[in-house]
């Protein structure tokens, strides 16, 4: 699609930064050593360095058990740098300029006296907002959280009110269940306030899942057809080429429908389909989306044999690739019944979805990597073309392209020229690249950003993890004692179970393979 005229620009409208308020900090990482840290956390931050976005002034204190010292740990980040940098060459003058703000911290989660050193370490940064505004990044085991918030605590570093602000950023999984979530969510506002956990899903912090909101909300042509009269159903696809590699112990915990459905399908399906918050507040935007996981109809075990589709892969070959099947990997039962595939359909017990099936599919070793939602319109009465297209008349669709090739697609029928009547259905794409070039930046940059800032819009509220695990546990109680079936079972490299094509045959309907852009 052509860019707009250069003019245009007057309309361009920044609702992000002025909202920024960096105030000088620390950003305390626990688990330094860990593989986040050196993967994503440390070149995010080096990015928002280098590009002038961090505080005035600002301290990382990296917490872990192995001996280093300040040296060694930055010469081993750096090393990382060149492998998971956004940017590269590194840039040293601003890597120098960087590392100097980062010191190490020798310590173990369970000792008192650890905690100790930290705040002895905290303290000479003065007694100023480098030691009062905290950032905890709790990189370590969900099970470890209860004891760092509570040592925290009583090292006087963590406090629901007082002197400056302190944030604990957790990541998934928030619990396994909702009885577990709920400990958790207990454990962890023990000792500070709701307002002050941030808790990451890291495709919030996805630009093209942020531009959801946009989309809808700021274009009236679409948003007159966002409801179930033009709406026919929707599709949410979040296909993986990958399978679980090394990762094979803690997916035999979690499973395709704990590790993706829970959290980030959940989400993406709230701002795809919720109201109009009442302003931009975190406060008002988390509360729309948990009205809308709310009115997700409630699934008896009847429902989840109807309509939940799970799948585990058998060896396949991906991309001319040869791959394992599921219950060869590592660290996986060789008689496993975990679900590497999972295919759904919702209802949405509201005004505006009444009725319209939102479908929702993931899973490791598919075809192509790509997460997408399209919303595929109602067909139009095909009185006039039946003729030329028989019943094959394409309904309008508009395709979200997530990643990659990052985009918004609208699909339409066209004349093909020529003397006779042929339809066809074509495509108008609008591509981030050709139209704002490659900057994209990674979903932590944005998320460690917006933590700093204290602005939570981006984070999951303990009400929106709860009850997107009522949802998770209600379809885990449908396959509870029922081993997978051969029905369930792909090839690696395939598109999932035939039971899935079903799920959707039975309402007239069919998957769409993610599109490829070129
Ligand atoms: C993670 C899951 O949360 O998201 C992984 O644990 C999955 O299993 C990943 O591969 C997908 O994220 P992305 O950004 O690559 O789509």
């Amino acid at each position: 699609m052509n860019s707009l005229n250069p003019a245009d620009e007057a309309y361009h409208c920044d609702l992000g930064t002025e909202r920024k308020n960096l105030t000088p900090c620390t950003i305390v990482i626990f688990g330094a050593s860990g593989d986040l840290t050196a993967r994503k956390l440390i070149p995010a931050l080096y990015q928002l360095f280098k590009e002038k976005q961090m505080p005035p002034s600002f301290r990382v204190v990296g917490f872990a058990r192995r001996e280093k010292t300040d040296a060694s740990w930055r010469a081993e980040l750096r090393t990382a740098l060149d492998q998971f940098s956004r940017t590269k060459p590194v840039d040293e003058k601003a890597w120098s300029a960087f590392a100097e703000n980062l010191c190490y911290c020798q310590g173990d989660l369970t000792d008192d006296a650890a905690y100790k050193k930290l705040e002895a370490q905290l303290t000479e940064f003065g007694s100023g907002p480098l030691r009062e505004n905290l950032l905890f990044y709790l990189a370590i085991s969900p099970s470890q959280f209860g004891e760092v918030v509570e040592q925290i605590h009583r090292t006087g570093l963590l406090n629901k009110e007082g002197a400056g602000w302190q944030r604990i950023v957790i990541e998934k999984p928030f619990g396994h269940d909702l009885a577990s979530a709920h400990a958790l969510n207990r454990e962890l506002t023990r000792y500070a306030h709701e307002q002050q956990v941030f808790r990451i899903d890291h495709y919030l912090g996805k630009e093209t899942v942020q531009n959801i909101l946009m989309f809808r909300f700021s274009n009236s042509i679409f948003e007159k057809l966002w409801n179930r009269n033009s709406v026919d159903h929707v599709q949410i696809t979040v296909s993986e080429k990958l399978g679980v590699g090394e990762r094979g112990g803690y997916y035999e915990e979690a499973g395709a429908l704990r590790d993706m459905v829970q959290n980030h399908m959940l989400q993406v399906l709230a701002l795809i389909a919720m109201e109009p918050p009442v302003s931009l507040e975190a406060e008002a935007v988390r509360d729309e989306k948990v009205k809308l996981l709310k009115s997700i109809r409630a699934l008896t075990p009847a429902d989840v044999a109807e309509q939940i589709v799970r799948g585990q892969h058998f060896a396949g070959n991906v991309g001319g690739e040869a791959r394992p099947g599921y219950r060869q990997e590592t660290k996986v039962k060789p008689d496993s019944n975990v679900e590497t595939y999972v295919a759904m359909k919702l209802l949405i017990d509201n005004w505006r979805w009444s009725g319209v099936p939102f479908y929702l599919r993931t899973g490791k070793n598919l075809p192509l990597s790509a997460s997408e939602v399209r919303i595929q319109f109602r067909p139009t009465p095909n009185v006039l073309f039946a003729a030329q297209c028989g019943k094959k008349l394409d309904a309008n669709a508009i395709t979200l392209r997530l990643q990659p090739n990052e985009g918004i697609s609208l699909r339409f029928n066209g004349k093909v020229p020529g003397l006779s009547l042929g339809v066809r259905p074509v495509r108008m794409h609008f591509s981030y690249d050709s139209e704002f070039g490659a900057y994209t930046p990674e979903a932590y940059e944005r998320l460690l950003l917006e933590a700093i800032a204290g602005d939570a819009t981006l984070f999951i509220r303990r009400d929106e993890v709860e009850t997107a695990w009522q949802i998770v546990d209600s379809i885990r109680a449908g396959w509870e004692g029922k081993p997978l079936t051969n029905r369930e079972f792909y090839a690696a490299g395939t598109w999932g179970p035939i039971a899935a094509d079903d799920l959707l045959a039975k309402l007239g309907h069919a998957w769409h393979e993610p599109q490829v852009i070129k």
